[in-house]
């Protein structure tokens, strides 16, 4: 890290810590009983020098226990990204709270939400989980089973959740586990095989042992930054998956940003498995997995066959009347053309903004986006996850999102992602730019460029 970046960093820590007496306070009292100092150890990634304890969120204003107020263009890294406690959302777990909150038993919505999915998403057959990890690794369990083939092909640079076999890496032209994974079980390079994304030779050369039971994929990567498809890529992956006999899952926990319908229905691509989780129900611990009759029709097959005994799939607390509830008034109310336009005009609006900031600048980075969703990076837009990965800047990314947090703005601590909830006004686009603008300007030509 360069001289400038350390003394700015120094002083952003400083100014952090200065500003947040309380939260420093219930930092060092969480400390003694939590594992490093939080209930889930993602919430360190931030980088602060304490975490940052909430007191409320609401539509796009997050308030700390300090009382300091914050615009979210994070949004619960998804999660929350119609906005914190949408009110139709809000209103219907209120009224559900009291009349059972888990049953093991379908509610009596079960039918109607049924319709609405299969007519949003455009796959009539539905199954829902607590999370899009659970999701990912059922539709990973499923086609296996009922193609009777055992790898999966990733994407390198790909997150899927923590599903086992998609944490891995391509290094060297060799998939190998991912760095960093935790106790693995076994060695997940044996369970995939991971390809560049938009490099249709890899893919066929992979696809070609016909060993691929499926291959998952984000429509646009946005774990590595992001990663627009080439014109005609997800066409083209959506062919050889059918000629060789493997499934497409998509996964569009993130590209849901891309429309009401999703990024498959938006640009009419035809999966076999689709998976949505983080704000598919505005919020609660909610994810959907939709396939069509043809793999409705191979689960039954699998499911006569077998013997009975546990499948490996499912969790206790899954598909809950209080889910039920949440994920009814998150079908009527977010995923609307409305809700979706007043979103990708405000991204559309801070695209430009951001754009605007660094030709100021004489700076050649870019702007990706997908709906709602956008990431901005250093260069020129990376055609795959190996460019994407080379192309970060873990030190100026840090110093960014802490130079933002102290002037009132969240974004990621993950790269430069942000997300543009249907109730975020022009004007916090507009002072978010001539802060980042500000950060570009405190830190130094010398240092952007190095
Ligand atoms: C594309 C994608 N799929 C799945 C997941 C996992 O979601 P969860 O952590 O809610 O299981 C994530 C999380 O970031 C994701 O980005």
């Amino acid at each position: 890290m360069g001289a400038s970046l350390s003394r700015l960093l120094e002083s952003e820590r400083a100014a952090f810590v200065a500003r947040r007496p309380r939260s420093r306070e219930l930092a060092s009292r969480s400390a003694p009983h939590w594992l490093s100092g939080v209930p889930m150890h993602w919430m360190t990634d931030w980088g602060t020098p304490h975490p940052l304890f909430v007191a409320y969120a609401a539509g796009v204003t997050l308030t700390d226990v300090d009382g300091l107020s914050y615009t979210d263009f994070c949004l619960g890294d998804t999660g929350s990204m119609f906005g914190h406690s949408p009110p139709a959302v809000a209103a219907a777990i209120a009224a559900q709270s009291s009349r059972g909150l888990t049953c093991m038993l379908p509610d009596e919505r079960v039918a109607t939400v049924g319709e609405r999915l299969a007519q949003r998403f455009r796959l009539p057959f539905w199954q829902v989980m607590q999370t899009a990890t659970d999701a990912n690794r059922a539709a990973l369990r499923w086609s296996r089973a009922i193609t009777g083939r055992s790898r999966v092909l990733v994407f390198q640079g790909c997150y899927h959740g923590t599903v086992d076999e998609t944490m891995v890496r391509l290094r060297n032209r060799k998939t190998v586990m991912r760095e960093g994974a935790i106790g693995p079980a076994l060695d997940y390079a044996n369970a995939a095989v991971a390809v560049e994304f938009n490099d249709v030779e890899a893919l066929e050369c992979a696809l070609a042992a016909d060993d691929v039971a499926a291959v998952i994929a984000e429509p646009v990567m946005t774990n590595i930054g992001m990663v627009l498809p080439a014109p005609g890529y997800l066409e083209n992956l959506r062919e050889r998956c059918r000629r060789h006999g493997a499934l497409l899952i998509l996964d569009e926990t993130h590209t849901l940003s891309s429309g009401p319908a999703g990024y498959a229905g938006t640009h009419g691509l035809a999966p076999d498995l689709w998976v949505c989780g983080k704000a598919i129900a505005g919020g609660l611990p909610c994810a959907v997995l939709g396939f069509s009759a043809e793999i409705e029709a191979g689960m039954r097959r699998v499911l006569a066959a077998r013997s009975g005994g546990h499948s490996g799939m499912g969790t206790t607390l899954a598909a809950n009347p209080l889910v039920f509830a949440a994920l009814e008034a998150a079908l009527e109310h977010l995923h609307t053309e409305g809700t979706h336009a007043a979103m990708q005009s405000a991204a559309s609006a801070l695209e430009q903004g951001l754009l605007k900031e660094f030709a100021a600048r004489g700076l050649p980075w870019h702007v990706s986006r997908v709906g709602a969703r956008l990431e901005f990076g250093f260069g020129a837009a990376p055609r795959n996850g190996t460019e994407a990965e080379a192309a970060m800047r873990p030190d100026l990314e840090h110093a960014l999102h802490l130079w933002l947090l102290n002037r009132g703005f969240l974004v990621t601590p993950f790269h430069n992602m942000m997300l543009t909830a249907p109730m975020l006004d022009r004007s916090a686009i507009a002072t978010l730019c001539a802060h980042i603008g500000g950060f570009l300007d405190a830190v130094g030509r010398a240092t952007l460029e190095s």
